[in-house]
């Protein structure tokens, strides 16, 4: 087994590692470059890959020639669909890569090289032949298009039209989120090495299990054959959740190579179209409210878009659901099937471009209804889940607006927009409301207890570690849970060799990986008492939570920003950023608000910057690098705060805990576009907000 030994925490006390500011058990690996990540693994003699792209949107591969490429010094192969090893399973057609002809978006991979050397192998992909039978594509997203589907049922209550026709104030409007992607330090990289035992990979995943019960069918491997080790993955924020065809695409690769290990780093070009991007989103809001502003009407119309080639589906309808409640609602998603690469999971998938339009048209209406903002959502706060009926575990909207707004010294704001001048930026500030929900966790978990000598003790569990502060805080929840100090604990996590562990995903680790672990420190108690043996061991798996079928659960926030905007250039800043979270208990406050500014950060960065600009007559995103692609960079963050409030949830996990690596980017960039507004009086409802919208 792999998995690596982190030198001994900070000490705690028994019972006291819950809620410790600890370091990163990992810190000293990651900062002295001892920290392997999968690319770089030492196996024996490697092969490099590089993939070969389709330049046509939609068509068919008629002819392929790679003389040229296989000529060139280093080069071993070109794989193509004609002598490529075959899949067993093809039903998830995204994976099936080089098993047919067929062309379903222009970047698909169609042949890719093989090479001695990383240079050899790109080189020689340039000048790989492509004959294409080419038919006309269509990449074009809209909320007019006849062929839109419903990928869910409507959410119908009551009659919104009749609701906004009497109602006092009534708002129409249409919001839009552009196509994203991820932008992970470490692109999607694998190391793919067959041997007479199967199959071995060093993966950048955020599940190695989840990885391994997707790629056993398509291979027709008994899963057991098949190890996947990820102790360290440099960022994943979604797009290494699912299993993508690059990695799918080594493996056939490394299985043509008879045994040589083969190796493939995606360049960030590859990240634009070969691992999944957040759907755009088209939103029409409708507000129905009453003089005193409360919601008589809700409505959102969302228009989404998948892919020709497989299904998936960005959920934007779904905050709006549970967010406030009207006796009048009409909530439906719709989608579009284009000849474009899969989208796929980003943080926050579904909530945050979700959000975006809700929480701006909020404050539009607050604004109609000369209310403070943070008033009108007071004022309709509901106290049972309006989707379901169901009473929250614990619903604290309330108590993140009161003390985020207090924190942030909201209350002397001007209510009125495009007043305050200072040295020639208008200055404004917004608010808007964060939720993510407590979803169930994607996969089982298992969790095994070893103790060493001594009260030294060893947990494992296949979990992953995607920058998150896993290591650390199953090391904490597992001293608690022994009885014992973190240094008393060595935990082990991402390898499939270790008890199986769902996928890092919908914010769930923590809470499930967390409950696991507790569960497995009282099988061991339960079967070896106080005074165990050297060697005793116990497992356990998750337990069923019977509560979640009782009550709606989630975490909400408040966040809050203030914004400069240039009055003669329209330059836009965002000197100050504050949200305010009911997450749960925090179990190391350092690690939750690095995720918590994290997702901030990164809604700031959708706020202001991310786009990726699709070609509608190449079918293609043509920023893909970034230079073109802006992320917020440290000159853009100022003074960035993530607080909580005190929750006591006894009913989401023994551990009280709710999930926090989404939430910090749910919101934000409806708060950056209120203060916007707040600031200029000038209302953009479409991101980013790019400085154009303000001059003039
Ligand atoms: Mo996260 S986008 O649920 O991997």
């Amino acid at each position: 087994m792999s998995a690596p030994v982190h030198p001994r925490s900070a000490p705690t006390a028994p019972g006291r590692a819950i809620g410790a500011d600890l370091p990163r058990v990992d810190a000293r690996a990651k900062v002295t470059g001892t920290a392997t990540y999968a690319f770089e693994y030492p196996v024996p003699h490697p092969a490099y890959l590089h993939p070969v792209q389709a330049t046509i949107a939609r068509g068919r591969l008629t002819r392929i020639d790679t003389t040229a490429a296989e000529a060139l010094d280093g080069v071993r192969a070109v794989l193509w669909h004609g002598n490529a090893p075959r899949l067993r399973a093809t039903d998830n057609a995204e994976l099936a890569v080089l098993q047919s002809d067929q062309v379903f978006y222009r970047g698909q991979v169609v042949a890719a090289v093989i090479a001695d050397t990383p240079e050899a192998a790109r080189q020689a992909a340039r000048l790989v032949r492509l004959d294409y039978d080419q038919q006309p594509h269509d990449v074009d997203l809209s909320p007019h298009r006849g062929d839109l589907y419903a990928p869910k049922d409507d959410h119908d209550q009551g009659d919104l039209e009749a609701a906004m026709a009497g109602a006092e104030h009534a708002l129409d409007a249409t919001y839009t989120t552009p196509m994203l992607h991820a932008t992970p330090i470490e692109p999607h990289t694998t190391t793919a090495v067959w041997d007479d035992s199967g199959l071995t990979l060093y993966e950048s995943t955020q599940g190695a299990h989840f990885a391994r019960q997707e790629l056993a069918p398509l291979l027709d491997l008994d899963p057991q054959r098949i190890q996947i080790i990820a102790p360290y993955v440099g960022g994943g924020f979604g797009s290494k959740g699912p299993l993508h065809a690059p990695t799918v695409l080594t493996v056939l690769a490394a299985r043509a190579m008879f045994g040589r290990p083969v190796k493939l780093a995606l360049t960030r070009r590859h990240m634009f179209d070969q691992v999944g991007y957040r759907s755009p989103t088209i939103q029409r809001i409708r507000l129905a409210a009453n003089a005193q502003g409360r919601l008589s009407g809700i409505g959102m119309d969302a228009t989404v878009q998948t892919a020709r080639l497989a299904e998936f589906i960005e959920e934007a309808t779904g905050p709006t659901e549970s967010m406030y409640a009207a006796p009048h609602r009409h909530i439906a998603l719709r989608a579009a099937e284009l000849d474009a690469a899969v989208p796929g999971w980003i943080r926050g998938p579904g909530q945050c471009p979700g959000m975006f339009g809700p929480e701006v048209a909020m404050d539009e209406l607050a604004q109609a209804c000369g209310l403070d903002p943070i008033d009108l959502r007071l004022r309709n706060d509901p106290d049972h889940d309006p989707a379901t009926g169901k009473p929250f575990s614990s619903r604290n909207l309330a108590a993140c607006l009161r003390e985020g707004a207090r924190r942030f010294g909201w209350h002397d704001r001007d209510p009125a927009p495009g007043t305050r001048l200072v040295q020639g930026w208008y200055v404004g500030t917004g608010v808007a409301a964060s939720r993510y929900p407590v979803v169930p966790p994607a996969g089982p978990s298992e969790a095994t207890v070893r103790h060493l000598h001594d009260g030294h003790y060893e947990v494992h569990i296949g979990a992953a570690d995607i920058g998150t502060g896993a290591w650390t805080v199953l090391t904490q929840i597992a001293a608690d849970a022994l009885g014992a100090g973190v240094q008393d604990v060595q935990v082990r996590i991402g390898d499939t060799a270790l008890p199986e562990a769902s996928v890092a995903g919908g914010s769930t680790g923590t809470m499930s990986w967390g409950s696991t672990i507790v569960a497995a420190a009282r099988a061991f108690r339960d079967r070896h008492g106080t005074a165990p043996a050297p060697g005793a061991e116990a497992s356990a798996p998750l337990p069923d939570n019977p509560a979640t079928e009782q009550f709606a659960m989630a975490a909400f926030g408040a966040q809050f920003a203030e914004v400069h905007i240039h009055a003669d250039t329209g330059e836009i800043r965002v000197p100050r950023l504050l949200g305010a979270f009911a997450a749960g208990r925090i179990i190391n406050p350092r690690t939750a608000r690095s995720q918590l500014i994290g997702g901030m950060t990164m809604g700031l960065s959708m706020a202001l910057h991310e786009q990726s600009i699709m070609d509608p007559r190449f079918g293609h995103v043509v920023n893909c690098d970034l230079a073109e692609y802006h992320i917020a960079t440290n000159a853009d963050v100022a003074d960035i705060q993530a607080h909580w409030i005190d929750e006591e949830d006894p009913h989401v996990n023994p551990l009280g805990a709710k999930g926090i690596g989404e939430i910090g980017i749910v919101g934000t960039a409806a708060a950056v576009a209120n203060a916007a507004h707040h600031a200029t009086g000038v209302r953009v409802r479409d991101l980013p907000l790019t400085l154009d919208h303000f001059l003039g």
